[in-house]
């Protein structure tokens, strides 16, 4: 159920970013798999020094300012439990958005252009490699349920 779920959230979130994918090639383990070979993971964890005051991953990883980073990449947004998301956020969840990496490099880039009025007060990162860099150390490290 959970996989038809995610696919169909696939279809729309490749729609609204302008993709050709089709609902079925949607792939979370293949799309997890090219964020890590597309970076360096043992950077992107020194670029996730700029997000661990509000972020945790990992094990017994819990919500803090932001929430735990365990299971969103690949994944539909605003989904860590128990987390108070913004309206923005919820809205776009409502949309069937996902984290894929097209969504991830755009929100981490300028968190408020790509999610006006989002409680994430962060400026962003600037430089290309180390959004893909953090992006593959966040896939690295999405901890199993
Ligand atoms: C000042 C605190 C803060 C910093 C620093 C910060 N974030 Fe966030 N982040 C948040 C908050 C708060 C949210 C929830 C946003 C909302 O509800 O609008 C969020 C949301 C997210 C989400 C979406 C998660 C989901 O469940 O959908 C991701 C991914 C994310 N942040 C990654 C990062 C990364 C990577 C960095 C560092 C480069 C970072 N954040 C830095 C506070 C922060």
């Amino acid at each position: 159920m959970k996989l038809v779920h995610l696919a169909l959230t696939g279809v729309l979130a490749a729609t609204a970013f302008g993709s050709t994918a089709l609902a079925q090639d949607f792939d979370p383990a293949a799309e997890r798999e090219a964020a890590i070979a597309a970076g360096d993971v043992a950077k992107g964890e020194k670029v996730f020094k700029k997000c661990k005051a509000c972020h945790k991953i990992g094990e017994k990883a819990k919500n803090g300012v932001g929430p735990q980073l365990n299971h969103f990449f690949a994944a539909e947004i605003g989904a860590s439990e128990g987390f108070k998301y913004s309206k923005s956020f919820l809205e776009k969840k409502a949309e069937g958005q996902i984290w894929d990496v097209e969504a991830l490099n755009e929100f981490l880039k300028r968190p408020k252009d790509y999610i006006a009025k989002t409680k994430m007060t962060f400026a962003g990162l600037k430089k290309e490699a180390d959004r893909t860099n953090v992006i593959a150390y966040l896939a690295s490290i999405q901890v199993a349920e």
